[in-house]
């Protein structure tokens, strides 16, 4: 098909998936990090992809570099726009609002979802402890899952199913919100700590998400391989005498931490010892100066 697939990734999920729908309808891969300093983006094809993993959905949903990218994207209005947002808890839940934010998005530069996707995947942080609700917390059995989920998209895209926000889903979104109004205060707090911003200082989201950096540590196991730098998606982290430092433009992705072969990141949201990323989906995957530009 003559499709361009643009997705987002930090643990692998992501790419996983969009590699797998590029596979089955023959189209090509774009890594949207590849994208993020281009100041225009000229959108060709008859139809594309946007496949992105949901962060923080009672906050925004989105990946800042995601909602950045498409922001600067031209000729969306012609095509036909396709997402799938993967997420580790429910659904509905976690996923949904982030469509719905992407949705909101792409009307105000006039063009809107053709068909809206979502999966779960394996919860990235896999801490689910705390989480007092019935949940899969098998990750064999959530990809198994997965990969039969993604057939079924691929099948919809292809026969060019439409799938828009219906009534019963906008009802839920609203069901919800009073839920999302009570819990974001507290989640704001705790964004606001780690990237050490006083009340006086810039409290948006997209500042306080950039300054998370500030709670990563970094050990003496490391060795300076430069792995965390070239997988990070935001290009926010420099080797400096052997060692990375970071630039506070994260987008809190576990990339860094997922990834170092030594063990030496730790990312202040994931609990010591924890670690995931997707089975088929290696480091030098995840490099983005092997991504393919638009
Ligand atoms: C910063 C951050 C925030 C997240 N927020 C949510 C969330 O609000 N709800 C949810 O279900 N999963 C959340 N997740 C889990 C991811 O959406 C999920 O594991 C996804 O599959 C990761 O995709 P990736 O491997 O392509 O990065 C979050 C993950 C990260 C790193
Ligand atoms: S990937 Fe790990 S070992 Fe390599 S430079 Fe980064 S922190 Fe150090
Ligand atoms: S610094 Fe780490 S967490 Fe932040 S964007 Fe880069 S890889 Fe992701």
């Amino acid at each position: 098909m003559d499709m361009d697939i643009f997705y987002f990734s930090g643990t692998g999920n992501s790419l996983a998936i969009a590699r797998s729908l590029a596979q089955t309808l023959n189209a090509r891969l774009i890594a949207i990090p590849r994208l993020k300093d281009e100041t225009e983006i000229r959108i060709t094809t008859p139809a594309i992809i946007i496949v992105f993993p949901a962060y923080l959905s009672l906050l925004s949903g989105v990946p800042i570099q995601v909602m950045n990218v498409i922001r600067r994207m031209q000729g969306l209005k012609q095509t036909s726009i396709h997402a799938v947002c993967n997420c580790g808890g429910y659904e509905s839940v976690n996923a949904l609002p982030a469509l719905h934010r992407l949705n909101m998005i792409l009307k105000s530069q006039g063009a809107r979802l053709y068909s809206a996707h979502s999966l779960r995947m394996p919860m990235n942080n896999l801490d689910y402890d705390h989480i007092p609700i019935p949940i899969n917390r098998d990750t064999d059995d959530i990809l198994k899952k997965s990969r039969k989920r993604i057939d079924g998209i691929a099948d919809d895209i292809r026969s060019g199913r439409q799938t828009r926000f219906r009534i019963l889903k906008r009802f839920f979104l609203l069901l919800l919100s009073p839920l999302f109004v009570m819990i974001r205060p507290a989640a704001l707090k705790v964004l606001q700590k780690q990237a050490q911003v006083t009340s006086k200082g810039d409290c948006s989201y997209e500042a306080m998400i950039g300054r998370t950096d500030l709670g990563i540590v970094v050990s003496d196991a490391c060795i300076g391989c430069s792995i965390c730098a070239s997988v990070c998606p935001a290009g926010n982290i420099v080797i400096e005498d052997h060692r990375p430092t970071f630039r506070h433009q994260c987008e809190m992705c576990f990339a860094c931490d997922e990834w170092c072969p030594q063990d030496a990141i730790q990312h202040w949201s994931r609990q010591k010892g924890i670690k995931y990323h997707h089975p088929e989906v290696s480091s030098s995957d995840m490099d983005i100066r092997r991504h393919q530009r638009i």
